[in-house]
């Protein structure tokens, strides 16, 4: 992994005051911290008692560079005021894990120790709570740590879901801490101007694969991390994101709803309904441009002639040129953005693929320079301009485009 392939500076900035409450769980919060830092945070530990029995303020204090806080009498603090200074220093403080009684201790408002304490003082309207609860399914289950999340909810904190699965007890449910990588993506999310609130946006990513035979095929060296970065950014902003991939090896993004196809006329099947309710289509995808055009049923085997197979081909439809062509789009109900992957003169291959698929924004890239890298270079082209996006990791890439079509698509609202 290259450098610019980690999300460095997406919490660059922030500073979140991580608190641990007793549970099992909290050897994830070991590794949450890591990430949390790797992301540009800087984290200050906060332990329950409870929490020093599962692991220990020295472990959480290596990885935080700082020395955990685990006392509301903590003499260290020039003014002895724990709470109030680490409260009004964070930009968020995060619960996990959270166990069930914690969960209680906040919804009652307790203060005798320092963790609930600080939540209690916290500015309610600039520091956000978020609750990472852990515990064992029946405990999840019960009414009384039910009713007290609605209240816990009711009361500002952010809930944000528990995990199912295998727990440390033996049993099988829900109510696992979410995975470190899932929890620094909501902390991360959290942070994210929603600039595509109540917008629906489908994407395509990846290469296409047609098949020649059962065992071959064709198709191209798109890695799809561009197009699921912009599902991600796209989610991130407050969007309902659905993501038609083809064959690639990554993970979906959190909360993104993932379709996977294989050929082109699977991807356009797929496409061709979503779009009827999309209001943003984003088509990163490399469509392969031909497929063979009768597949054979049996692999196609060596004869020992010497002869090699007449391969014939059919054109694929053009995905993005048909839904930016579709009644919707014309109505100015779906707002369509394509990618040029070029391998020289970016600017006037970007311009005439504009014209030629009819969208109101192309996005031209150097396609050897960014199959499969973690970074990019954009040029956003529309009919009157070209802007350039100078080279940077695709995540922060596809955030800046994702405010630039947020922009646009308010730019063309009615005024009232
Ligand atoms: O024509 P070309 O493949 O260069 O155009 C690239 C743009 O068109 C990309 O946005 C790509 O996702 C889209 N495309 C498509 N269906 C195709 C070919 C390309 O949606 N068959």
């Amino acid at each position: 992994m290259t450098a610019s392939s980690t999300p460095v500076g997406e919490l660059a900035g922030r500073h979140i005051v991580l608190g641990l409450s007793g549970g099992i769980a909290c050897y994830k919060s070991a590794e949450l911290c890591r990430l949390l830092i790797k992301a540009g945070a800087t984290v200050q530990v906060v332990m329950t008692e409870a929490a020093t029995q599962f692991i220990t303020p020295v472990t959480m204090q290596a990885l935080s560079g700082r020395p955990v806080v685990g006392s509301q009498w903590d003499a260290r603090e020039p003014n002895n005021m724990p709470h109030i200074n680490l409260s009004r220093e964070a930009d968020l403080i995060l619960i996990a894990p959270c166990s069930a009684d914690f969960i209680t201790r906040l919804v009652a408002g307790r203060s005798d120790e320092l963790l609930s304490l600080l939540c209690l003082a916290r500015p309610m309207d600039r520091v956000p709570l978020l609750i990472a609860p852990a515990m064992n399914r029946e405990m999840w289950l019960h009414p009384a740590t039910q009713r007290n999340l609605r209240q816990l909810q009711a009361d500002g904190a952010l809930l944000l879901g528990v995990g199912n699965g295998l727990q440390a007890c033996g049993e099988t449910g829900d109510g696992r801490m979410l995975e470190a990588a899932e929890l620094l993506e909501e902390v991360i999310a959290h942070f994210v101007p929603k600039t595509l609130a109540g917008q629906r946006v489908l994407v395509t990513a990846g290469p296409t694969y047609e098949a020649i035979d059962p065992v071959r095929g064709i198709t191209n060296l798109s890695s799809g991390k561009m197009g699921f970065a912009i599902a991600r950014a796209a989610q991130q902003a407050g969007a309902e994101v659905t993501l038609v991939a083809g064959p690639v090896h990554l993970p979906t993004p959190r909360g993104v709803e993932r379709i996977d196809v294989r050929s082109a006329a699977q991807m356009l099947a797929a496409v061709r309904p979503l779009s009827e309710h999309a209001s943003v289509f984003v088509a990163t995808a490399a469509v392969a441009d031909w497929r063979p055009a009768n597949a054979s049923e049996h692999k196609i085997k060596k004869d020992g002639s010497g002869k090699t197979p007449q391969l014939e081909f059919t054109e694929n439809p053009d995905i993005l040129a048909t839904l930016a062509q579709s009644p919707r789009a014309q109505a100015g109900q779906l707002y369509c953005v394509g990618f040029a992957a070029e391998s020289q003169d970016l600017l006037a291959n970007a311009q005439a693929k504009l014209a030629r698929k009819g969208v109101p924004l192309l996005v031209g890239n150097i396609g050897p320079a960014t199959f499969g890298q973690d970074d990019n270079a954009l040029l956003l082209v529309d009919a009157q301009s070209a802007v350039e996006l100078p080279r940077a990791s695709k995540r922060l890439l596809a955030a800046q485009l994702v405010a630039e079509i947020a922009h646009r698509l308010n730019a063309a609202k009615p005024t009232t």
